[in-house]
């Protein structure tokens, strides 16, 4: 992400930080409309996903709904999902700060080889990864292959999309 990347992401993470603080899970209601939008396999992973991060992506994918209308099952699911990535860095709110701090000044290569090993700076390096390991997760679940691309492609540039540029934009400002 390098310096200026965290300065441009730094409301964002400010905003995922103070609303991390909190500890309460979903409502009925939203828990239901989440898990209406997965197929079962899905299910089983966003269940392993912290109170926090389901909170944070039930908010993508309303405000997903909201700008878009009736959607397809795939882009709802990739909302909810995009993240999924991050149940392998098993980093809660302070190590994640931790990690991002150390993600701006670490190199792409050096994260990567991080990310196999075991310590703490396995769980940076994985969490730096996030995206791939979310792909990788959902591919083995039967993901629809629009829910895995997004995975995979949320934190990248608009201009090295491979998904529908629209959908990937709503999900995106929904994302920020
Ligand atoms: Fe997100």
């Amino acid at each position: 992400m390098g310096l200026w990347g965290l300065v441009g992401r730094l409301p964002h993470l400010a905003r995922r930080f103070f609303a991390s603080l909190r500890s309460g899970g979903l409502s009925e209601v939203d828990a239901t409309w989440a898990e209406s939008h997965l197929i079962p396999s899905e299910v089983d992973l966003w269940r392993c996903l912290s109170n926090p991060d389901q909170r944070h992506l039930v908010k993508v994918a309303r405000d997903v709904v909201r700008e878009l209308g009736e959607t397809e099952r795939p882009v709802v699911a990739a909302a909810l999902l995009h993240d999924v990535g991050k149940l392998s860095c098993g980093l809660g709110t302070c190590g994640r700060v931790v990690a991002t701090l150390v993600i701006a000044g670490t190199s792409r290569s050096k994260l990567e080889t991080w990310a196999e090993g075991n310590n703490f700076t396995g769980r940076i390096g994985r969490y730096f990864c996030h995206p791939e390991l979310g792909a990788v997760m959902l591919e083995a679940a039967g993901s629809d292959p629009f829910t895995v691309t997004w995975a995979r492609e949320h934190q990248m540039s608009l201009s090295r999309w491979s998904v529908d540029r629209k959908l990937g934009g709503v999900l995106a400002d929904a994302d920020r």
